[in-house]
């Protein structure tokens, strides 16, 4: 059987002389020069003057949301259409998260969220309160689905008529930027007040597991990474008699990951383009096939295209087509099981959530791997085709 995975790793033979090199030198946990060079590449690359590199997305997240001042008995807004992953350091600091619809882009409403915050809660003493809960409301976290941007203009915007802090999640965003607009040249992560990466297998280069944080060039910014490089390495405040004056993690990227990470940072934009040429051939060999079409990335972007997004106008159809495609051995899959009706947070705060269910049953992601060759994308549309 012919099989096509949904996102794979495209490792070039060169990480192999990276990883001889940590083995060679003995460097290969928390310190080494690839952890060094991979910070560096990263930054330059997205246009930040420093970057912290963490074991994952959700190390990063949980590190950041701490940074930004998120405690017990605090709210934070997220989308519920996001991997639940984006929601749990929420918890993990004994928050508790809002959650929000998506806009027709799948990222975060920024109308429902103005409206939230203007006609759901109350200012007091400098603190956005929610009036249902009582708890103050201290973020956003913006995700870049897909690689699709948010609306950060007016998400910023109500930010800061609020007095809300802006961790944005770009785990799966990296090589996303704005080319227009308010924001024209500023990349996914870098417009808040800190962002963050992955380098998870399936994400659009990897380190095999792994996180990137970011946060912005001014005085803010530049003390929000050096407390994301304390914490991410057990907040050690005297490295010889290991005095640690606050409770950190063992968050720090390993020299192995990053000997992957400097060689994938290098294939980033080849990487990009390999996605837009996969995306255009779907396009175009999804043509004619009646009752679906691919989900549109925004206007005004560079989209890294990381997932491509089939909309189905029948649910039922969707459904079928998914099984067929399994169990030819074509995987897909469909948008995540909203993270508001899952059981940890079904009991949480959900407000006016609607288009995300619409998504949720409507569309499926199809293999996006940029090892992905025209003929694996001519005969995945075949097959979809066949499907009737
Ligand atoms: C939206 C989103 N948030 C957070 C994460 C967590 O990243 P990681 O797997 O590196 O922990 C991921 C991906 O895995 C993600 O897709």
């Amino acid at each position: 059987m012919r099989e096509i995975p949904l996102s794979v790793p495209n490792l070039n033979i060169e990480i192999a002389d990276h990883l001889r090199q940590c083995v060679e030198t003995g460097w290969v946990s928390t310190g080494g020069g690839f952890i060094a060079a991979f910070e560096e590449k990263t930054a330059a690359y997205v246009g930040v003057p420093e970057a912290v590199a963490c074991q994952s997305g959700t190390a990063g997240l949980h590190a950041a949301l701490r940074i930004l001042g998120v405690g017990p008995g605090d709210a934070v807004i997220v989308p519920t259409l996001t991997f639940i992953a984006a929601v749990n350091p929420v918890r993990y600091l004994g928050a508790e998260p809002i959650f929000m619809d998506c806009d027709g882009g799948l990222c975060l409403d920024p109308v429902k969220l103005e409206r939230f915050c203007r006609d759901e809660c109350r200012v007091e003493a400098g603190r956005l309160i929610d009036n249902a809960t009582g708890n103050a409301v201290k973020a956003v976290i913006p995700v870049h689905v897909f690689g699709n941007l948010a609306d950060m203009a007016a998400i910023m915007d109500t930010a800061a008529r609020y007095g809300l802090k802006v961790l944005e999640d770009a785990t799966e965003a990296m090589g996303s930027f704005y080319a227009s607009g308010e924001y024209a040249g500023r990349h996914a992560g870098t417009i808040g007040d800190m962002g963050v990466f992955s380098f998870n297998a399936n994400k659009i280069i990897t380190t095999g597991g792994g996180g990137m944080i970011v946060a912005g060039s001014g005085s803010e910014g530049r003390a929000c990474i050096g407390r994301a490089r304390y914490l991410t390495a057990t907040a050690r405040d005297d490295a010889l008699y290991f005095r640690h004056d606050e409770v950190g993690y063992n968050y720090r990227m390993l020299n192995l990951q990053a000997a992957l990470g400097v060689s994938q940072i290098g294939e980033l934009e080849n990487f990009v383009a390999i996605k837009r040429r996969n995306y255009d051939l779907y396009a175009q060999y999804l043509q004619g096939i009646r009752g679906l079409s691919l989900f549109p990335f925004g206007e005004g972007l560079r989209p890294n295209r990381w997932f491509y997004s089939l909309l189905f106008e029948e649910e039922d159809r969707r459904d079928r087509i998914m099984r067929t495609l399994i169990a030819e051995g074509i995987q897909c899959r469909p948008v995540w099981k909203l993270v508001h009706t899952q059981k940890p947070y079904c009991a949480s705060r959900a407000y006016d959530i609607e288009k995300a269910h619409y998504w949720e049953r409507h569309i499926l992601n199809v293999p996006c791997s940029t090892n992905l060759t025209e003929d694996d994308v001519r005969y995945v549309c075949e097959r979809i085709a066949a499907c009737g």
